[in-house]
């Protein structure tokens, strides 16, 4: 069997692709009547990709479903972060490949960061010829195109390289109350662990005049918040020439009106004192920040590649704390790097200790084939590993949990995003730092940024009542 080929990059101008995105061109009729499921996994970045893909099967007639047995079209957007991704997707497949027996008809589609590893799509070709569509992160605005030409063997399109910035996507948006924006693709950090650089190509940033009317157009279609997307927003603009700097883009966008902004995830290195001037300036940018350590031993930062140390992180969060009033800082910390001793663990204790993070996520080092992390020789065992982590998550939660209590009493403004999946009698929300709030009474509030008195703190969520 031979490969597709994954090496070489094809390219082709936008004027090419253009038609595809207007929804048109589509027929609508073709799959009238039928369903499409569509399971997303991984980061923000995906999530976004997911509502791309709604938009594209959508244009084509399907409708969604929320059961797999009922679909005509399963997609699968797949995460490769971590090893178990793996699992996922296999068990996934056992699930279509049952329901195909039922459905000999049904299209089975995986896309996503998987299906830009070379590894995994040789498994899809050999062990998993069921499997109809495979494309990759690159090939999505392809979608239509692969589903209406398939064949009755497997059509795989997956490009090895980026190529060019794409306008005018259409999206199904999960919500209109709050938005994604992609500002930048990809990434060039290359930090050692990670295969995003190599799922998602190098970093392409958007150019800020199509951000902003993306944003301005959110505005007219009454959104109340965005969140701008990228593995490292605040390295925007660096690769293209007289672009503004993330700073002054998020000025830019501040200025459309839109009443909350968010931005994730933003990158230590490229953090600049003009961003944090501007968060603490404009009311609308809001006061949080995801701030990922990894780790707190400059020694385990260098094998990273992570570009700072332990002292500069540190010295760029207490300036964040004292520039920007009431901001709250969440963080990503992985333990258990390739031959991570007590005394580098000791240190990312130390700095949680430190900064007190408002939340973390937590991992455990995933060798990712490919990455120079996964060629590292480790001695650590997986139930050292496994302990550093139960008792970080005990460090992190105690702090998250300390920095909730500090809400208890006050009134704090709330966008009320809908009704809490728990207890329909009650809507949820988050203020302006990020933390989620289940409010008791407020159904008419929904869509709407409001005061919240809160009454009650966990680790991971508030309670509160809307003052009337
Ligand atoms: N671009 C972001 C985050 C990307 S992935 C950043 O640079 O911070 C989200 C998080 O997954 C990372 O911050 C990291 O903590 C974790 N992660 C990435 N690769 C991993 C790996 N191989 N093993 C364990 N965790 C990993
Ligand atoms: Fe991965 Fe590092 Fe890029 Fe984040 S900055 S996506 S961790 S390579
Ligand atoms: Fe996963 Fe790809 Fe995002 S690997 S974390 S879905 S960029």
């Amino acid at each position: 069997m031979k490969l597709p080929n994954l090496t070489e990059a094809r390219k082709r101008t936008s004027k090419e692709v253009e038609h595809i995105y207007l929804d048109e061109h589509y027929d609508q009729n073709t799959f009238k009547g039928q369903k499409y499921f569509l399971r997303t996994y991984g980061c923000q970045m995906n999530v976004h990709d997911g509502e791309e893909i709604a938009a594209r099967l959508e244009s084509l007639g399907f409708r969604p479903t929320e059961k797999l047995e009922d679909a005509d079209i399963v997609i699968l957007n797949t995460c490769a972060i971590r090893e178990n991704a793996h699992d996922k997707l296999y068990g996934f497949l056992g699930r279509c490949k049952h329901a195909k027996k039922d459905n000999k008809d049904l299209i089975i589609g995986i896309c996503g960061c998987m299906a830009q590893e070379e590894n995994v799509v040789k498994e899809l070709m050999e062990k998993h010829p069921y499997v109809d569509i495979v494309f990759g992160t690159h090939n999505i605005h392809e979608l239509q195109d692969l589903i209406l030409n398939r064949t009755s063997k497997q059509d795989i399109s997956v490009y090895s390289c980026e190529g060019e910035v794409y306008e005018n996507i259409a999206y199904k948006r999960d919500s209109n109350i709050k938005a994604w924006v992609n500002i930048q693709y990809g990434c060039d950090k290359f930090c050692t662990y990670c295969i995003v650089p190599y799922t998602r190509g190098k970093q392409r940033s958007r150019k800020s005049k199509e951000i902003i009317s993306e944003v301005e157009n959110l505005v007219k279609d009454g959104y109340q918040e965005v969140t701008l997307l990228g593995q490292n927003v605040n390295a925007y603009g660096k690769d293209l020439t007289d672009e503004l700097s993330f700073a002054e883009l998020l000025k830019a966008v501040a200025e459309t009106k839109i009443p909350r902004i968010r931005f994730v995830t933003s990158h230590p290195w490229d953090f600049t004192d003009e961003m944090i001037e501007v968060i603490a300036k404009y009311p609308n940018i809001m006061p949080y920040i995801h701030l990922p350590l990894q780790s707190g031993s400059s020694r385990i930062l260098k094998l990273m590649g992570r570009r700072y140390t332990k002292e500069e992180y540190l010295k760029l969060f207490n300036k964040i704390k004292s520039t920007i009033p009431n901001v709250a800082v969440t963080t990503d910390i992985i333990v258990g790097f390739p031959n991570e001793t007590d005394e580098d663990f000791a240190e990312t204790l130390d700095v949680v200790n430190t900064c007190k993070f408002d939340s973390a996520f937590t991992f455990i080092f995933s060798p990712r084939e490919g990455t120079p992390a996964a060629r590292m020789e480790d001695k650590i065992e997986m139930h050292t590993k496994e302990e550093r982590l139960q008792k970080l998550n005990e460090l992190v939660n105690s702090y998250s949990l300390a920095a909730n209590q500090k809400y208890v009493g006050k009134v704090v403004p709330v966008l009320i995003e809908g009704i809490s999946e728990k207890d329909k009698n009650k809507v949820f929300g988050y203020t302006d730092t990020m933390k989620l709030v289940n409010v008791s009474n407020g159904q008419d509030k929904i869509g709407k940024i409001v005061d919240v008195c809160i009454t009650d703190a966990k680790s991971f969520s508030l309670d509160g009542e809307i003052n009337n």
